[in-house]
């Protein structure tokens, strides 16, 4: 099972869920994440979201922000989006059914449509990245719990 998580930069958000849902699953799950831009690519992620994942005991310096390709929507079987915006970029990706079935918005499993975006702490501060870095956890184990139980769940 291959597991993507999809943000703007790849830099903050999606790395940090990289890092987090890697602790939460066995090593039969690859994940990895990536941006929906360009801008980026070959960077590691924000120094505070580094820091953050650090303060947790997880170490994300080493990954290196890549931009979606389309063979992305065939090699991974689970697509995670951290907004609205980022999963219209990827569906109008998606070349068919089979590839829009995988692609989510990250925080649906949490079930609470109106706070369904994870908010991009860019352009804030420490508290952003911790509060961002909670969401985080709080739907990786959430994600984990489902796909661990496949049978107990439909989606
Ligand atoms: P991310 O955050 O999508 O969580 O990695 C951002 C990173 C970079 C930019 C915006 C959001 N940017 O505009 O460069």
């Amino acid at each position: 099972m291959k597991i993507l998580m999809v943000c703007l930069g790849n830099i903050c958000r999606s790395p940090l869920a990289e890092g987090i849902m890697k602790t939460k699953l066995s090593h039969d799950f690859f994940v990895d994440s990536v941006g929906t831009i360009s801008q980026h690519e070959g960077e590691h992620p924000d120094k505070r979201a580094i820091k953050t994942a650090a303060n947790h005991g997880i170490d994300i310096s080493k990954q290196v922000s890549r931009p979606i390709t389309n063979a992305d929507l065939n090699n991974f079987d689970k697509i995670y989006c951290m907004d609205i915006d980022v999963y219209e970029d990827v569906i109008s990706k998606a070349k068919n059914e089979e590839q829009r079935q995988k692609i989510s918005l990250f925080l649906e499993v949490l079930g609470d449509h109106k706070n369904a975006e994870v908010p991009d702490p860019y352009w804030g501060d420490m508290k952003d990245f911790e509060d961002v870095f909670q969401l985080l956890d709080k739907g990786c184990d959430k994600i984990a719990e489902q796909l661990n139980n496949p049978t107990t769940h439909t989606s």
